[in-house]
């Protein structure tokens, strides 16, 4: 047990404590496929179908998505951790990673992922150093597999209850 009010105990360590699946955010940037890592991916609404994450206000990859207003939400299956790596820093990040574009916003869909959706503009919410970005599902799919999960810092695989 590690009681603190806060002091010295960092807010991201506190945080780590919370498990989360992990998503990749991705769109068209002049054409071009881009993304980055999302963990703070949830679910809003069910009617309408709304989603939201928390993104970084100095993200360099999430205005170009802002200004054409739709991205796709890819979620990550335990078998695509090097992606989760790769779309977290700079560099190219879609080397070696196969796609196609989702049918209502040519946004990019990840080969192999657990769940995906095709989302457009909603809302946004600034909120301290990110901004809250509520969008709409305007076409979804589900694939195969098991969750990549994020736990601590630390990529991590589901060990079901038994
Ligand atoms: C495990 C993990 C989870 C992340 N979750 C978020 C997130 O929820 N929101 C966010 O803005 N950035 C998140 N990031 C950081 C972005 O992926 C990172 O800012 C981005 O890759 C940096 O490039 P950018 O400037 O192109 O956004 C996360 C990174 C990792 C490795």
């Amino acid at each position: 047990m590690n009681e603190r009010d806060g002091a010295g105990n960092s807010f991201r360590e506190l945080m780590g404590h919370f498990p989360s699946g992990l998503t990749i955010v991705t769109g068209l940037d002049k054409g071009a496929p881009t993304g980055f890592t999302c963990q703070s991916f949830f679910s809003v609404s069910l009617t309408p179908e709304l989603v939201a994450f928390s993104v970084r206000k100095e993200s360099a990859t999430f205005p170009a998505l802002r200004a054409g207003g739709r991205w796709a939400v890819n979620v990550l299956s335990a078998a695509q951790v090097r992606i989760g790596h790769a779309f977290g820093r700079p560099g190219d990040r879609f080397a070696g990673v196969a796609w196609r574009p989702g049918l209502r916003t040519d946004c990019p869909i990840l080969d192999g992922s657990l769940a995906w959706m095709e989302c457009v503009a909603h809302t946004e919410v600034a909120a301290g150093d990110h901004d809250i970005v509520i969008s709409r599902v305007v076409n979804h799919g589900v694939g195969e597999g098991f969750p990549l999960l994020y736990f601590k810092g630390r990529y991590a695989h589901l060990d079901p209850v038994s």
